[in-house]
């Protein structure tokens, strides 16, 4: 099955994930009454695995809510020991260069991979692993924050392969990588 490393993340209009305190709040300032998922249960469902941040795993852990994925995650991290005991059948660290830490998880089975948290997505850009972006446009200016994008050894030009409006507000653009 082909290999594929996806990115899908909602940012504010000045491209930041989380806000000067590393708030999310903001994802839900533009009101969503039918709770329509803008596409993430498509996408998801299409996903062997997650490729996780140890600081996006660490705020998903602190959500109120039951763990929110059925596939294996991978955390990446140089301080956390060990995955909590609630979740170690739920979530592993996984050590390595990304080369290393992508053939181990190959080597699983796994091939479409979800990879989560901004430095960790700004890791792989900078080797140029990204295959698709579904990014979701939140019409805020943060003005700070944790950014999605940074500096990059070269350019990577992506093509936009879909587009969708939600609640006349929030746009969505489906890029693909153009090699
Ligand atoms: N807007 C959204 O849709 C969205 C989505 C996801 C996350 N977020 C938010 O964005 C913020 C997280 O962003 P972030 O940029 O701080 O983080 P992140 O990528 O989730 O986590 C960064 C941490 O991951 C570990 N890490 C990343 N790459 C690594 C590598 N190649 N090797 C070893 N460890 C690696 C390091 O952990 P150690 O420090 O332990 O070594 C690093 O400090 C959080 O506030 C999160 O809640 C927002």
């Amino acid at each position: 099955m082909n290999k594929k490393n996806s990115v899908f993340i909602a940012t504010s209009l000045d491209g930041y994930i989380a806000d000067k305190k590393g708030g999310m709040d903001w994802l839900h300032s533009i009101p969503n009454p039918n709770n329509d998922d803008m596409g993430y249960v498509e996408f998801i469902k299409e996903i062997d695995a997650l490729i996780m941040g140890r600081k996006t795993f660490e705020t998903v852990l602190g959500f109120d809510v039951e763990w929110p994925y059925n596939q294996a995650v991978f955390v990446l991290s140089n301080k956390l020991k060990e995955i909590p005991d609630t979740h170690k059948d739920k979530a592993f660290l996984i050590k390595g260069t990304l080369i290393e830490i992508l053939d181990q998880i190959h080597e699983k089975g796994l091939n479409r991979l979800y990879v989560d948290g901004g430095t960790t997505i700004r890791s792989f850009l900078k080797e140029d692993l990204i295959d698709e972006m579904v990014l979701t446009t939140i019409p805020i200016l943060l003005g700070g924050g944790s950014s999605l994008f940074g500096e990059l050894p070269n350019e990577l030009k992506f093509e936009r392969i879909g587009a969708k409006t939600y609640a006349n507000q929030i746009t969505q653009n489906h890029y693909r990588r153009k090699r």
